[in-house]
């Protein structure tokens, strides 16, 4: 009997005639972002701080880089990034493409030369062909960030109550979550600095966590020098932040809860914060149910992809 291709297929248990999923530019940017052949040792990838089953941020305050060296910064999510306009806590970078640059050379978080990182990638026989198949040319530091910053462009979440609700779908804010909004506009003046379909405009406020002493990261004042910036920070963008925790660049809060309770009375909390934003001067007086309403609100923002059924 001769034996066809498509026949020795089906033996082996595979089909000759379904062609192999072909490579993209967004399939080899995720490929590059869960694989640690970017970090010293090969022990890091950007996926090990940046946790897809937590909304690509971390669960500890602080992550731990090649040798276990721990950063100062708590690592943001890395979803909904396409429409940011500045990256990091300080916005010192512009594009997702610089961004991605940064991490790779950084001392306490990868720590390889980008010159080291590409001669990695073009002796790796396959990685050499699955960038010539995309771009045409073997890997280099525009293609190499081109493929990352994709693959996190596509990074997007919109299934979320909130969503619908403002979409008129169903299973959209309960009654609660309703009230929360509410809060979260007003009375909360959440709404100031959050505000666009991710919550946040990428500015850079100071809500009040600098002192100069424990608390010592200026954020923004490092990149333009103008003291006007001194503990500022960009606005976090708010999808998914029940899961994101713990919170803010230092991850100084674990819960929203306690988020809550601070932006409720920030000087009883930080009574030497510097240069706090004169929004936030006065308490807001939330009572026990605002409170409650306003995390029931903040919990409506995560996409069903995290919600455990
Ligand atoms: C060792 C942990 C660690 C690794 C590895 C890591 N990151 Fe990060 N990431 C962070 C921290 C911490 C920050 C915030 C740093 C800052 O603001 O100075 C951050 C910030 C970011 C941001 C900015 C988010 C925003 O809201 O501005 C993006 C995007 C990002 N990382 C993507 C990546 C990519 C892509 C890689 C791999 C090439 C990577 N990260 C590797 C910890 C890490
Ligand atoms: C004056 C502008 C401003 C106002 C008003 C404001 N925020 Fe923020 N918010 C920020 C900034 C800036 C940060 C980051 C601060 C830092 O890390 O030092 C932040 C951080 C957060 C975080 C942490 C997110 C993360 O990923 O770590 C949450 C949650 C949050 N805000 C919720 C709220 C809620 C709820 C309100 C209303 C009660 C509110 N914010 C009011 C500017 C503001």
């Amino acid at each position: 009997m001769i034996i066809s291709a498509c026949m020795l297929g089906v033996i082996l248990g595979f089909t000759f005639s379904k062609t192999p999923p072909k490579v993209t530019k967004v399939s080899l940017g995720k490929m590059l972002f869960f694989d640690p052949i970017l970090s010293e040792d090969s022990t890091i990838s950007c996926s090990s701080c940046h946790k897809p089953e937590f909304a690509f941020a971390d669960t500890s305050a602080f992550s731990k880089g090649v040798h276990g060296r721990l950063g100062t910064r708590n690592a943001p999510s890395a979803m909904n990034m396409s429409s940011r306009e500045a990256f990091f806590w300080d916005g010192r970078a512009a594009t997702l493409e610089q961004q991605a640059l940064g991490p790779i050379e950084n001392p306490v978080e990868m720590n390889l030369p980008i010159e080291t990182a590409l001669k990695r990638l073009n002796r790796n026989k396959r990685y050499r062909s699955l960038f010539f198949t995309v771009f045409k040319t073997y890997p280099n530091k525009q293609n190499l960030t081109a493929a990352i910053a994709a693959f996190e462009r596509t990074l997007e979440t919109s299934a979320t109550p909130n969503d619908r609700w403002l979409n008129d779908e169903p299973g959209g804010l309960t009654d609660q979550q309703v009230r929360g909004r509410d809060i979260f506009r007003v009375k909360g003046k959440c709404f100031e600095c959050h505000f666009t379909p991710d919550f946040t405009a990428d500015e850079f406020r100071n809500i009040g966590l600098f002192n100069g002493k424990n608390h010592n990261d200026s954020g923004r004042y490092l990149i333009t020098h103008n003291p006007a910036d001194i503990g500022k920070m960009k606005v976090p963008g708010l999808r998914n932040v029940a899961i994101t925790a713990p919170y803010m660049h230092d991850g100084s809060f674990k819960t929203l809860r306690q988020v809550i309770d601070y932006y409720d009375n920030p000087h009883a909390t930080m009574p030497d914060g510097i240069n706090r934003d004169s929004i936030l001067s006065q308490p807001l007086h939330l009572t026990e149910q605002d409170k409650q309403d306003l995390e029931a609100f903040l919990n409506s923002l995560t996409d069903d992809r995290f919600v455990k059924k």
